[in-house]
Protein backbone atom coordinates (compact mmCIF):
# COMPACT_ATOMS: atom_id res chain seq x y z
CA UNK A 1 0.00 0.00 0.00
CA UNK A 2 2.94 2.46 0.71
CA UNK A 3 4.96 0.79 -1.68
CA UNK A 4 5.76 2.55 -5.05
CA UNK A 5 7.55 0.04 -7.43
CA UNK A 6 9.97 0.74 -10.25
CA UNK A 7 9.01 0.54 -13.75
CA UNK A 8 5.58 0.01 -12.54
CA UNK A 9 2.32 1.61 -14.03
CA UNK A 10 0.72 1.75 -10.60
CA UNK A 11 -2.59 2.42 -11.64
CA UNK A 12 -2.83 -0.63 -13.92
CA UNK A 13 -0.42 -3.25 -12.91
CA UNK A 14 -0.90 -6.55 -11.41
CA UNK A 15 -0.83 -6.86 -7.71
CA UNK A 16 3.18 -7.87 -7.15
CA UNK A 17 3.76 -11.56 -6.66
CA UNK A 18 4.72 -11.65 -2.39
CA UNK A 19 7.33 -13.56 -2.64
CA UNK A 20 8.59 -15.08 1.17
CA UNK A 21 11.48 -16.89 0.30
CA UNK A 22 14.17 -17.82 -2.35
CA UNK A 23 16.01 -20.52 -2.75
CA UNK A 24 18.43 -21.59 -5.86
CA UNK A 25 16.21 -21.27 -8.69
CA UNK A 26 13.32 -21.13 -7.16
CA UNK A 27 10.86 -17.96 -5.69
CA UNK A 28 8.14 -19.48 -3.17
CA UNK A 29 4.76 -16.91 -2.95
CA UNK A 30 2.52 -15.84 0.81
CA UNK A 31 -0.26 -17.93 -1.31
CA UNK A 32 1.76 -21.29 -1.55
CA UNK A 33 2.87 -21.09 -5.13
CA UNK A 34 6.37 -21.47 -6.51
CA UNK A 35 8.11 -19.98 -9.45
CA UNK A 36 10.97 -20.35 -11.19
CA UNK A 37 13.19 -17.34 -11.65
CA UNK A 38 13.79 -17.54 -15.04
CA UNK A 39 15.74 -14.05 -15.45
CA UNK A 40 17.79 -14.46 -12.61
CA UNK A 41 15.97 -11.21 -10.76
CA UNK A 42 16.70 -8.69 -13.69
CA UNK A 43 19.49 -10.69 -13.88
CA UNK A 44 21.29 -10.24 -11.34
CA UNK A 45 22.00 -13.88 -9.34
CA UNK A 46 24.05 -15.93 -11.30
CA UNK A 47 24.76 -18.64 -8.80
CA UNK A 48 20.89 -18.58 -7.30
CA UNK A 49 19.28 -17.68 -3.86
CA UNK A 50 20.84 -17.95 -0.71
CA UNK A 51 24.19 -19.63 -1.82
CA UNK A 52 25.23 -20.70 1.74
CA UNK A 53 29.06 -20.09 0.43
CA UNK A 54 28.03 -16.40 -0.18
CA UNK A 55 26.08 -16.54 3.19
CA UNK A 56 28.49 -17.41 5.19
CA UNK A 57 30.95 -14.70 3.63
CA UNK A 58 28.42 -12.30 4.47
CA UNK A 59 28.13 -12.84 8.07
CA UNK A 60 31.62 -13.29 8.65
CA UNK A 61 32.15 -9.72 7.59
CA UNK A 62 29.60 -8.80 9.19
CA UNK A 63 31.14 -10.16 12.76
CA UNK A 64 34.69 -7.97 11.89
CA UNK A 65 33.62 -5.07 9.36
CA UNK A 66 30.08 -4.00 8.27
CA UNK A 67 30.49 -0.96 6.69
CA UNK A 68 33.12 1.81 7.14
CA UNK A 69 33.38 5.27 5.31
CA UNK A 70 35.78 5.05 2.40
CA UNK A 71 37.71 7.91 1.86
CA UNK A 72 40.68 8.21 4.20
CA UNK A 73 39.91 4.39 5.27
CA UNK A 74 40.20 1.51 3.48
CA UNK A 75 39.57 -2.23 4.98
CA UNK A 76 40.47 -5.79 3.78
CA UNK A 77 37.74 -7.25 1.64
CA UNK A 78 37.71 -4.33 -0.54
CA UNK A 79 41.39 -4.66 -0.86
CA UNK A 80 41.01 -7.74 -1.72
CA UNK A 81 37.87 -7.31 -4.72
CA UNK A 82 40.01 -4.86 -6.17
CA UNK A 83 42.83 -7.06 -6.42
CA UNK A 84 41.40 -10.36 -7.88
CA UNK A 85 38.79 -8.23 -9.86
CA UNK A 86 42.58 -7.00 -11.48
CA UNK A 87 43.76 -10.20 -12.33
CA UNK A 88 41.07 -11.85 -13.83
CA UNK A 89 40.36 -8.87 -16.11
CA UNK A 90 42.27 -9.46 -19.41
CA UNK A 91 46.26 -9.04 -19.86
CA UNK A 92 46.36 -6.94 -16.73
CA UNK A 93 45.14 -4.18 -18.50
CA UNK A 94 43.13 -2.35 -16.06
CA UNK A 95 44.87 -1.18 -12.98
CA UNK A 96 42.53 0.72 -11.07
CA UNK A 97 39.06 0.14 -9.16
CA UNK A 98 36.40 2.86 -8.24
CA UNK A 99 33.52 1.43 -5.95
CA UNK A 100 30.04 2.44 -6.45
CA UNK A 101 26.35 1.13 -5.95
CA UNK A 102 24.78 -0.04 -8.47
CA UNK A 103 24.62 -0.51 -12.45
CA UNK A 104 23.99 3.28 -13.28
CA UNK A 105 25.83 4.66 -10.54
CA UNK A 106 29.23 2.58 -12.12
CA UNK A 107 27.83 4.64 -15.34
CA UNK A 108 27.82 8.01 -14.11
CA UNK A 109 31.19 7.20 -12.52
CA UNK A 110 32.65 6.46 -16.05
CA UNK A 111 30.94 9.01 -17.97
CA UNK A 112 32.66 11.48 -14.92
CA UNK A 113 36.02 10.20 -15.51
CA UNK A 114 36.09 10.29 -18.93
CA UNK A 115 35.25 14.33 -19.05
CA UNK A 116 37.21 15.15 -16.35
CA UNK A 117 40.10 13.24 -17.73
CA UNK A 118 40.54 15.21 -20.78
CA UNK A 119 39.21 18.56 -18.74
CA UNK A 120 42.24 18.00 -16.39
CA UNK A 121 44.83 17.34 -19.55
CA UNK A 122 43.29 21.06 -20.72
CA UNK A 123 41.90 19.60 -23.69
CA UNK A 124 37.90 19.43 -23.11
CA UNK A 125 35.95 17.03 -25.02
CA UNK A 126 32.09 17.43 -24.76
CA UNK A 127 30.39 14.65 -27.09
CA UNK A 128 30.04 11.00 -26.62
CA UNK A 129 28.97 8.41 -29.06
CA UNK A 130 26.91 5.93 -28.00
CA UNK A 131 24.74 2.71 -29.88
CA UNK A 132 21.07 3.47 -30.77
CA UNK A 133 19.22 1.39 -28.22
CA UNK A 134 21.43 1.41 -25.54
CA UNK A 135 20.80 1.41 -21.89
CA UNK A 136 22.72 2.07 -19.61
CA UNK A 137 20.35 2.94 -16.26
CA UNK A 138 18.46 5.46 -15.27
CA UNK A 139 20.18 8.32 -13.53
CA UNK A 140 20.80 11.41 -15.59
CA UNK A 141 23.74 10.61 -17.21
CA UNK A 142 23.32 7.50 -17.84
CA UNK A 143 19.75 7.95 -19.34
CA UNK A 144 21.37 10.81 -21.62
CA UNK A 145 23.44 8.19 -23.41
CA UNK A 146 20.82 5.93 -23.56
CA UNK A 147 17.77 5.11 -26.30
CA UNK A 148 16.26 8.57 -26.03
CA UNK A 149 12.30 7.59 -26.02
CA UNK A 150 9.38 7.09 -23.67
CA UNK A 151 11.39 5.82 -21.23
CA UNK A 152 12.85 9.16 -20.39
CA UNK A 153 11.12 11.47 -22.40
CA UNK A 154 10.32 13.60 -19.36
CA UNK A 155 13.37 14.87 -18.74
CA UNK A 156 15.24 15.02 -22.38
CA UNK A 157 15.45 18.35 -22.21
CA UNK A 158 18.30 18.45 -19.16
CA UNK A 159 20.16 15.54 -21.38
CA UNK A 160 23.78 16.40 -22.54
CA UNK A 161 24.46 16.04 -26.23
CA UNK A 162 25.33 12.70 -27.64
CA UNK A 163 25.77 11.29 -30.94
CA UNK A 164 24.16 8.19 -31.70
CA UNK A 165 25.31 5.31 -34.21
CA UNK A 166 22.91 2.96 -35.21
CA UNK A 167 22.64 -0.08 -34.11
CA UNK A 168 25.28 -2.79 -35.77
CA UNK A 169 23.45 -5.18 -38.02
CA UNK A 170 25.75 -6.99 -39.83
CA UNK A 171 24.25 -4.90 -43.52
CA UNK A 172 25.85 -1.69 -42.29
CA UNK A 173 28.80 -2.49 -40.40
CA UNK A 174 30.86 -1.10 -43.05
CA UNK A 175 28.84 2.20 -43.14
CA UNK A 176 28.88 2.87 -39.69
CA UNK A 177 32.64 2.13 -39.33
CA UNK A 178 33.02 4.88 -41.76
CA UNK A 179 30.64 7.70 -39.63
CA UNK A 180 32.51 6.86 -37.05
CA UNK A 181 35.75 7.76 -38.00
CA UNK A 182 34.01 11.19 -39.72
CA UNK A 183 32.72 11.81 -35.85
CA UNK A 184 35.69 10.86 -34.49
CA UNK A 185 38.02 12.39 -37.01
CA UNK A 186 36.47 15.90 -35.22
CA UNK A 187 38.69 15.73 -32.20
CA UNK A 188 35.66 16.56 -29.86
CA UNK A 189 34.75 13.00 -29.02
CA UNK A 190 35.77 12.08 -25.34
CA UNK A 191 34.77 8.79 -25.40
CA UNK A 192 32.63 6.04 -26.87
CA UNK A 193 30.28 3.60 -24.61
CA UNK A 194 28.65 0.30 -25.58
CA UNK A 195 27.32 -2.74 -24.48
CA UNK A 196 29.53 -5.33 -25.45
CA UNK A 197 28.40 -7.81 -28.00
CA UNK A 198 24.51 -7.95 -26.79
CA UNK A 199 22.02 -4.79 -26.21
CA UNK A 200 20.18 -6.00 -22.99
CA UNK A 201 16.72 -3.62 -22.49
CA UNK A 202 16.99 -3.73 -26.58
CA UNK A 203 15.63 -6.71 -26.22
CA UNK A 204 18.72 -8.82 -26.21
CA UNK A 205 20.31 -8.04 -29.36
CA UNK A 206 23.43 -9.13 -30.37
CA UNK A 207 26.49 -7.63 -32.76
CA UNK A 208 29.76 -8.71 -33.84
CA UNK A 209 32.58 -8.99 -31.54
CA UNK A 210 34.53 -8.24 -34.86
CA UNK A 211 32.93 -5.00 -35.46
CA UNK A 212 33.14 -3.57 -32.08
CA UNK A 213 37.23 -4.53 -32.41
CA UNK A 214 37.57 -2.71 -35.15
CA UNK A 215 35.48 0.37 -33.69
CA UNK A 216 37.65 0.35 -30.32
CA UNK A 217 40.98 0.60 -32.94
CA UNK A 218 39.43 3.94 -34.54
CA UNK A 219 38.81 5.00 -31.57
CA UNK A 220 41.80 4.86 -30.33
CA UNK A 221 43.27 6.17 -33.49
CA UNK A 222 41.40 9.41 -32.83
CA UNK A 223 42.27 9.35 -29.00
CA UNK A 224 39.24 8.83 -28.04
CA UNK A 225 38.33 6.77 -24.95
CA UNK A 226 36.42 3.39 -25.10
CA UNK A 227 33.91 2.53 -22.20
CA UNK A 228 32.46 -1.21 -22.08
CA UNK A 229 29.24 -1.00 -19.99
CA UNK A 230 29.65 -5.00 -19.20
CA UNK A 231 27.26 -4.56 -15.98
CA UNK A 232 24.36 -7.24 -17.65
CA UNK A 233 27.26 -8.83 -20.14
CA UNK A 234 30.03 -10.04 -17.41
CA UNK A 235 29.86 -13.20 -15.03
CA UNK A 236 29.40 -15.91 -17.72
CA UNK A 237 26.84 -14.23 -19.06
CA UNK A 238 28.06 -14.41 -22.74
CA UNK A 239 29.73 -17.97 -22.31
CA UNK A 240 33.09 -16.20 -21.06
CA UNK A 241 33.66 -14.26 -17.43
CA UNK A 242 33.10 -11.27 -19.41
CA UNK A 243 32.18 -10.38 -23.09
CA UNK A 244 35.48 -8.17 -23.42
CA UNK A 245 37.44 -12.11 -23.20
CA UNK A 246 36.07 -13.00 -26.99
CA UNK A 247 38.06 -9.74 -28.11
CA UNK A 248 41.70 -8.71 -28.29
CA UNK A 249 41.10 -5.21 -28.53
CA UNK A 250 40.17 -3.73 -25.42
CA UNK A 251 38.43 -0.62 -23.50
CA UNK A 252 40.17 1.88 -21.54
CA UNK A 253 37.18 1.83 -18.72
CA UNK A 254 35.17 -1.20 -18.41
CA UNK A 255 31.55 -1.12 -15.52
CA UNK A 256 30.54 -3.83 -13.79
CA UNK A 257 27.92 -4.67 -11.38
CA UNK A 258 24.16 -7.13 -11.37
CA UNK A 259 26.04 -10.36 -10.59
CA UNK A 260 28.63 -8.59 -9.47
CA UNK A 261 27.85 -9.53 -5.38
CA UNK A 262 26.45 -13.31 -7.38
CA UNK A 263 23.51 -10.65 -7.33
CA UNK A 264 22.88 -10.56 -3.44
CA UNK A 265 23.76 -7.32 -2.44
CA UNK A 266 24.40 -3.99 -4.15
CA UNK A 267 27.95 -2.89 -5.44
CA UNK A 268 29.57 -1.51 -8.66
CA UNK A 269 32.81 -0.87 -9.97
CA UNK A 270 34.00 1.07 -12.69
CA UNK A 271 37.44 0.23 -13.68
CA UNK A 272 40.06 2.15 -15.34
CA UNK A 273 43.59 1.97 -17.21
CA UNK A 274 46.30 3.58 -15.41
CA UNK A 275 46.56 6.08 -18.12
CA UNK A 276 42.67 7.80 -17.06
CA UNK A 277 44.18 7.45 -13.65
CA UNK A 278 47.22 9.31 -13.65
CA UNK A 279 45.01 12.05 -15.47
CA UNK A 280 43.75 12.63 -12.01
CA UNK A 281 47.37 12.91 -9.93
CA UNK A 282 48.24 16.26 -9.25
CA UNK A 283 49.32 18.67 -6.71
CA UNK A 284 45.35 20.68 -6.90
CA UNK A 285 42.75 18.99 -5.02
CA UNK A 286 40.22 19.70 -7.56
CA UNK A 287 41.96 17.60 -10.05
CA UNK A 288 41.13 14.72 -8.19
CA UNK A 289 37.69 12.81 -8.74
CA UNK A 290 35.55 14.39 -6.34
CA UNK A 291 32.81 11.60 -6.68
CA UNK A 292 31.40 9.52 -3.77
CA UNK A 293 28.44 7.50 -2.54
CA UNK A 294 27.87 6.78 1.61
CA UNK A 295 27.84 3.05 0.69
CA UNK A 296 30.97 2.97 -1.11
CA UNK A 297 33.16 -0.01 -1.38
CA UNK A 298 30.59 -1.70 1.45
CA UNK A 299 32.37 -4.37 3.55
CA UNK A 300 29.68 -6.46 3.76
CA UNK A 301 28.93 -6.64 -0.74
CA UNK A 302 32.73 -6.52 -1.30
CA UNK A 303 32.75 -9.84 0.87
CA UNK A 304 29.58 -10.82 -1.06
CA UNK A 305 31.78 -10.02 -4.58
CA UNK A 306 34.99 -11.89 -3.20
CA UNK A 307 32.61 -14.81 -2.70
CA UNK A 308 31.33 -14.93 -5.43
CA UNK A 309 34.37 -14.90 -7.64
CA UNK A 310 35.33 -17.87 -5.11
CA UNK A 311 32.34 -19.63 -7.05
CA UNK A 312 33.62 -18.66 -10.57
CA UNK A 313 36.63 -20.27 -9.77
CA UNK A 314 34.99 -23.58 -8.99
CA UNK A 315 34.84 -25.76 -11.99
CA UNK A 316 31.06 -26.81 -11.96
CA UNK A 317 30.07 -23.65 -12.31
CA UNK A 318 31.64 -23.41 -15.77
CA UNK A 319 30.17 -27.08 -16.47
CA UNK A 320 26.95 -25.07 -15.57
CA UNK A 321 27.56 -22.22 -17.96
CA UNK A 322 28.36 -25.10 -20.88
CA UNK A 323 25.67 -27.05 -20.13
CA UNK A 324 23.26 -23.98 -20.07
CA UNK A 325 24.68 -22.35 -23.49
CA UNK A 326 24.51 -25.86 -25.05
CA UNK A 327 20.78 -26.37 -24.28
CA UNK A 328 19.71 -23.30 -25.00
CA UNK A 329 21.48 -24.02 -29.06
CA UNK A 330 19.46 -27.03 -28.91
CA UNK A 331 16.59 -25.79 -28.20
CA UNK A 332 16.22 -23.16 -30.30
CA UNK A 333 17.41 -25.14 -33.29
CA UNK A 334 13.71 -26.40 -32.34
CA UNK A 335 12.04 -23.57 -32.87
CA UNK A 336 13.93 -22.81 -36.26
CA UNK A 337 11.25 -21.78 -38.83
CA UNK A 338 8.51 -20.76 -36.20
CA UNK A 339 5.62 -18.93 -38.15
CA UNK A 340 5.44 -16.53 -34.65
CA UNK A 341 9.21 -16.25 -34.59
CA UNK A 342 10.78 -13.42 -35.76
CA UNK A 343 14.22 -13.88 -34.68
CA UNK A 344 16.06 -16.23 -31.80
CA UNK A 345 18.88 -14.66 -30.56
CA UNK A 346 21.60 -16.21 -28.47
CA UNK A 347 24.44 -14.62 -26.66
CA UNK A 348 26.17 -17.27 -24.18
CA UNK A 349 23.76 -18.31 -21.39
CA UNK A 350 21.04 -15.81 -22.63
CA UNK A 351 18.55 -17.07 -25.06
CA UNK A 352 15.62 -14.52 -26.39
CA UNK A 353 12.75 -15.39 -28.73
CA UNK A 354 11.54 -12.11 -30.66
CA UNK A 355 7.84 -12.79 -31.38
CA UNK A 356 5.99 -11.29 -34.36
CA UNK A 357 3.96 -8.53 -33.44
CA UNK A 358 1.44 -6.78 -34.83
CA UNK A 359 2.54 -3.62 -32.73
CA UNK A 360 6.27 -4.11 -33.96
CA UNK A 361 9.50 -4.34 -31.77
CA UNK A 362 8.41 -2.45 -28.62
CA UNK A 363 8.70 -2.58 -25.14
CA UNK A 364 4.95 -1.91 -25.22
CA UNK A 365 3.62 -4.58 -27.09
CA UNK A 366 0.61 -6.34 -26.15
CA UNK A 367 2.02 -9.41 -26.24
CA UNK A 368 4.49 -8.50 -22.91
CA UNK A 369 1.28 -9.18 -20.51
CA UNK A 370 -0.05 -11.81 -21.90
CA UNK A 371 3.06 -13.81 -22.19
CA UNK A 372 4.03 -12.71 -18.46
CA UNK A 373 0.82 -14.26 -17.40
CA UNK A 374 0.92 -17.45 -19.58
CA UNK A 375 4.52 -18.01 -18.00
CA UNK A 376 3.34 -17.00 -14.06
CA UNK A 377 0.21 -19.57 -14.79
CA UNK A 378 2.91 -22.08 -15.61
CA UNK A 379 4.99 -21.84 -13.04
CA UNK A 380 7.73 -19.19 -14.83
CA UNK A 381 9.10 -15.77 -13.62
CA UNK A 382 10.08 -14.90 -17.46
CA UNK A 383 9.74 -10.48 -17.99
CA UNK A 384 10.42 -10.18 -21.34
CA UNK A 385 11.07 -7.48 -22.78
CA UNK A 386 7.57 -6.31 -24.85
CA UNK A 387 7.66 -8.73 -27.60
CA UNK A 388 10.74 -10.53 -26.73
CA UNK A 389 10.68 -12.93 -24.34
CA UNK A 390 14.06 -13.99 -22.83
CA UNK A 391 15.55 -16.46 -20.31
CA UNK A 392 18.81 -15.98 -18.57
CA UNK A 393 18.78 -18.08 -15.44
CA UNK A 394 21.06 -18.53 -12.81
CA UNK A 395 23.69 -21.18 -13.82
CA UNK A 396 22.73 -23.90 -10.71
CA UNK A 397 19.33 -24.22 -12.50
CA UNK A 398 18.72 -28.14 -13.03
CA UNK A 399 17.97 -30.27 -16.44
CA UNK A 400 14.29 -30.32 -15.24
CA UNK A 401 14.06 -26.94 -14.79
CA UNK A 402 15.31 -25.58 -17.89
CA UNK A 403 13.12 -28.99 -20.01
CA UNK A 404 10.14 -27.20 -18.39
CA UNK A 405 10.67 -23.69 -19.09
CA UNK A 406 11.42 -25.25 -23.03
CA UNK A 407 8.19 -26.98 -22.79
CA UNK A 408 6.35 -24.22 -21.33
CA UNK A 409 7.69 -21.73 -23.92
CA UNK A 410 7.10 -24.38 -26.75
CA UNK A 411 3.35 -24.52 -25.77
CA UNK A 412 3.17 -20.90 -25.54
CA UNK A 413 3.92 -20.23 -28.78
CA UNK A 414 1.19 -22.93 -29.97
CA UNK A 415 -1.60 -20.15 -28.14
CA UNK A 416 -3.43 -17.38 -29.73
CA UNK A 417 -1.08 -14.60 -28.48
C1 LIG B 1 23.84 -2.71 -19.63
C2 LIG B 1 23.30 -2.06 -18.37
N1 LIG B 1 23.92 -1.00 -17.87
C3 LIG B 1 23.51 -0.39 -16.75
C4 LIG B 1 22.39 -0.85 -16.09
C5 LIG B 1 21.91 -0.14 -14.86
O1 LIG B 1 22.15 -0.93 -13.74
P1 LIG B 1 21.31 -0.69 -12.41
O2 LIG B 1 19.92 -1.16 -12.69
O3 LIG B 1 22.01 -1.53 -11.39
O4 LIG B 1 21.37 0.76 -12.08
C6 LIG B 1 21.71 -1.96 -16.58
C7 LIG B 1 20.51 -2.46 -15.91
O5 LIG B 1 19.75 -3.25 -16.41
C8 LIG B 1 22.17 -2.58 -17.76
O6 LIG B 1 21.56 -3.63 -18.30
Amino acid sequence: MYVWHPFTQMQTADEPLEIIRAEKTLLFTADHKTYIDCNSSWWVNVHGHGHPHIGQAISEQFSLIDHVIFAGATHPKAVELAERIISILPEKHFQKVFFSDNGSTAIEVALKMVFQFWYNKNQPKKRILALEGAYHGDTFGAMAIGQRGYFNAPFEHFFFDVDQLEFPTIEIESRLLIQAEELFKTGEFAAIIVEPLIQGSAGMRTYSSKWLEKIVVLARKYNVLVIFDEVMTAWGRTGKLFAMNHMTELPDIVCLSKGLTGGVLPLGLTISTDEIYDAFLSDEKTKALLHGHSFTGNALACAAACASLDLFEREETWERITSLCKSNLEFSKTLENHPKIEEIRLCGTILAIELKSVDGNTYFSGIRDIAYRYFLENGLLIRPLGNVIFINPPYCITDMELELIYEKITQFLTTNF
